[in-house]
C-alpha cells in the first residue's frame, strides 16, 4: 500500500505525542513503535439490543430528570422520523436537520453542524455534540478536540478527505458546552439513524462515554469499552462493527491517556486492513 505522503503520519504521530513533554513522547513513541503489530484485534462483541439508539428513538420516552418543553405539536421526535425518513439522500437529510425546529438547542446556535467527510468514506464517526467553533463554522470537529481527533486519524492513514464521515448525536451546540440531555438526544437520533442508514458505513468508531453508550446500549464505563470491537445494531441493516475511543477533548485535558488512544488507532488500523477499507500505511 503507498501512501501520497509518506510523512504524514509520522508528523501527525510526532504532533500527537508533542504536548505530553519531549522526553515522556519520546520514550512513548520509541516503545509505541517498537511494539507495533504485536496485539491481537480482541474477538467481535454483540451489543445487548435494549438502550440502543434505535431502541431510545422508538420508545420516545425521556429518561431525564425532568422532562424539557416540546416545541412542534407535542411529538418533535415523530417530526423528526418523518422529515428524517423522507430524506433519500444525505444531502437531503442535511437540508431536513437545517429546516427542522424541534431542538430547543437550536434557539440559541448559529448553525446547525451535521456531518463532514466524504459522503462515500466507509467509516463514520460519531462524536457528542458541537462547541464553540463547530457552532460558528457549521462543521464537526473543528475546534481544538477536531484538531487532535485528524491527528490521530492521520498516524494510521484515515482522514476526512479520503476515508472517514464524522457527525455528532446532536446538531446543536449544547450552552456552555454542557452533556447532551436524554431528551435532546432522542430528538436528533431520527436523523442519526437515517445517516446511518443512506450511508450503511463498513465501520463505526463512537468517540467518548455519549456517543458509545447511546449507540451500543452499554452503561459500562469508556475505560472498559473503548478498543474493543463492539456491534451497532439498527433494524432493516447489518450489524456494523463498531470500536469506542476516547475524545479527543478528554485527551487534551488528561494527555497522558494519549497511549490508550493509540492502542485504539492501532486496533482500529488493524480492523481497516481485515475489512479491506484503504487507509495510508500509517504507523
Ligand atoms: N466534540 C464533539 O463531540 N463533537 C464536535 O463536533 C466537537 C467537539
Amino acid at each position: 500500500m503507498t501512501h501520497p505522503q509518506p510523512d504524514l503520519a509520522a508528523r501527525a504521530l510526532a504532533e500527537f505525542w508533542a504536548d505530553m513533554g519531549l522526553e515522556e513522547g519520546r520514550v512513548l513513541s520509541a516503545r509505541l513503535l517498537a511494539r507495533r503489530g504485536t496485539s491481537a484485534t480482541r474477538s467481535q462483541e454483540r451489543a445487548p439490543a435494549p438502550g440502543n439508539l434505535q431502541t431510545r428513538a422508538a420508545s420516545a420516552a425521556p429518561t431525564g430528570p425532568r422532562p424539557e418543553p416540546r416545541r412542534l405539536g407535542n411529538n418533535p421526535i415523530a417530526d423528526a422520523c418523518r422529515l428524517a425518513a423522507a430524506a433519500n439522500t444525505l444531502a437531503e437529510l442535511r437540508s431536513a436537520v437545517a429546516g427542522f425546529n424541534g431542538c430547543e438547542l437550536k434557539k440559541a446556535s448559529k448553525n446547525t453542524v451535521v456531518c463532514d467527510g466524504a459522503f462515500d468514506a466507509p467509516i463514520m464517526i460519531v462524536g457528542e455534540a458541537p462547541g464553540g467553533e463547530e457552532d460558528a463554522t457549521g462543521l464537526p470537529f473543528v475546534g481544538r478536540a477536531g484538531k487532535l481527533l485528524d491527528k490521530m486519524l492521520a498516524t494510521v492513514g484515515l482522514s476526512r478527505q479520503e476515508n472517514v464521515y464524522i457527525t455528532n448525536l446532536i446538531y446543536w451546540r449544547p450552552p456552555g458546552n454542557r452533556d447532551p440531555s436524554p431528551i435532546e438526544m432522542q430528538i436528533c437520533a431520527p436523523f442519526l439513524m437515517r445517516q446511518i442508514e443512506l450511508k450503511q458505513p463498513k465501520l463505526l468508531l463512537t468517540v467518548g462515554k455519549f456517543a458509545t453508550h447511546a449507540m451500543l446500549g452499554r452503561t459500562d464505563g469508556i475505560m472498559k469499552l473503548r478498543g474493543r470491537k463492539l456491534s451497532y445494531a439498527q433494524d432493516g441493516l447489518a450489524a456494523i462493527p463498531t470500536i469506542p475511543t476516547l475524545h479527543p477533548a478528554y485527551l487534551l485535558r488528561n494527555t497522558a491517556e494519549k497511549a490508550k488512544a493509540w492502542d485504539d488507532l492501532r486496533t482500529i488500523a488493524r480492523l481497516c486492513d481485515e475489512m479491506g477499507i484503504k487507509r495510508g500505511p500509517g504507523l
